[in-house]
């Protein structure tokens, strides 16, 4: 095993047969070898600085139904919320004290921002902030609205792939299209944006074979980031009693894509620090070197619930920000108050 780690550490890449069995058969010795040459990866491009997003849940109003998601649009008990534009850039405001440099947009496919509300936001953020970055994450939309942000000012795009298994996709999210979401990525790339992709570990019905698929569509892709999360289900959703993905096998993914991209910015997802309380710090040092803090009022926080237990210990965004900072400095690395873009990224 320490071989294939050593091709993948030197190469950046192991073929369908080599990672499978790499994931199938690793043992506890090997994930810790695995984790070493990823974290020493990260060190080589990024030092051990840690990238701030702040994140902005500006919707849960949703109209698609992802099966595992708590803000699904035939959940009739999340209780919905939308911010208004002075809400939204009052929270950039509060952001822009504490130091942040992006500001992530996030929310459900919702219709009501229509791409002039979309647009209207972007430019007012830009106009008075004109030096942070600003990040989309609002789903499935046509090249020529993509186009539109882009223009407005936006800056990045995630868009979580969600699984590169077109039949798993398919039993994810009824009334979706697999093609259709991978060509959403590709005209993100096109347009010029910073792309993140991303998926989910441990999800019902999801194998081995199906990360090997995932790690190998992110190689073609390319993205400048990657967002992986354990899991977690939610009671108000068709996987209710399912059972949780895992640390350990997030952990070995993180490593896994660190090596395969090694100039990815890639966050130690909220999701993981949800099913560990050290999840964040354990992906840190598995490669992860990005944190997203939550920066949405708190009266909105508890209705963006995408899965059970999503809650932050810090009661306002400030003492958030603090409590991160010190964590990510005893994990051994240093908070980068920079915007954080991408290495290989230039606007076009
Ligand atoms: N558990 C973990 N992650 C989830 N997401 C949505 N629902 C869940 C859940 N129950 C993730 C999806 C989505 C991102 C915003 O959150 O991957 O793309
Ligand atoms: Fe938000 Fe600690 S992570 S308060």
């Amino acid at each position: 095993m320490r071989r294939i780690i050593d091709k993948l550490y030197k190469e950046n890449y192991l073929d369908k047969n080599e990672l499978l069995d790499l994931i199938n058969n690793i043992t506890d010795k090997d994930k810790a070898y695995l984790i070493s040459r990823a974290h020493e990866t990260t060190m080589k491009v990024y030092d051990n600085k840690i990238y701030l997003r702040g994140l902005i849940e500006f919707t849960n109003y949703c109209k698609n139904n992802c099966v595992y998601c708590g803000i699904r649009a035939a959940n009739k008990k999340a209780d919905r919320y939308r911010l208004s534009l002075e809400e939204i850039l009052d929270v950039c405001t509060q952001g822009d004290r504490l130091e942040y440099k992006t500001f992530v947009l996030q929310g459900g496919e919702d219709d009501f921002y229509t791409d002039d509300k979309i647009v209207e936001i972007i430019k007012e953020i830009k106009r008075k902030f004109p030096e942070h970055a600003v990040t989309l994450s609002i789903g499935e939309k046509s090249y020529n609205s993509y186009k539109k942000y882009y223009d407005a000012g936006a800056d990045r795009y995630l868009l979580r792939h969600e699984t590169a298994s077109k039949e798993l996709y398919n039993k994810l999210h009824p009334k979706m299209s697999f093609e259709n979401r991978i060509e959403c990525l590709w005209n993100l790339k096109k347009i010029g944006y910073q792309v993140g992709a991303g998926f989910m570990i441990g999800v019902p019905g999801q194998t081995n074979e199906d990360y090997v698929k995932d790690l190998h569509f992110l190689k073609e892709l390319e993205p400048h980031m990657v967002g992986i999360g354990p899991f977690i289900s939610h009671k108000d959703t068709p996987l209710a009693n399912e059972q949780n993905g895992t640390v350990e096998k997030t952990i070995v993914l993180l490593a896994l894509i660190r090596l395969f991209l090694p100039d990815v910015l890639l966050p130690a997802t909220t999701a993981l620090g949800t099913i560990d309380p050290l999840g964040r710090e354990k992906g840190l040092k598995a490669g992860a070197n990005v944190v997203m803090p939550n920066l949405s009022p708190m009266k909105v926080r508890e209705k963006y619930s995408l899965y059970d237990g999503k809650i932050c210990t810090g009661d306002e965004a400030a003492e958030c920000r603090k409590c991160i900072e010190g964590r990510i400095n005893r994990a051994g690395f240093s908070l980068e108050m920079s915007r954080g873009d991408n290495i290989k990224w230039r606007r076009k």
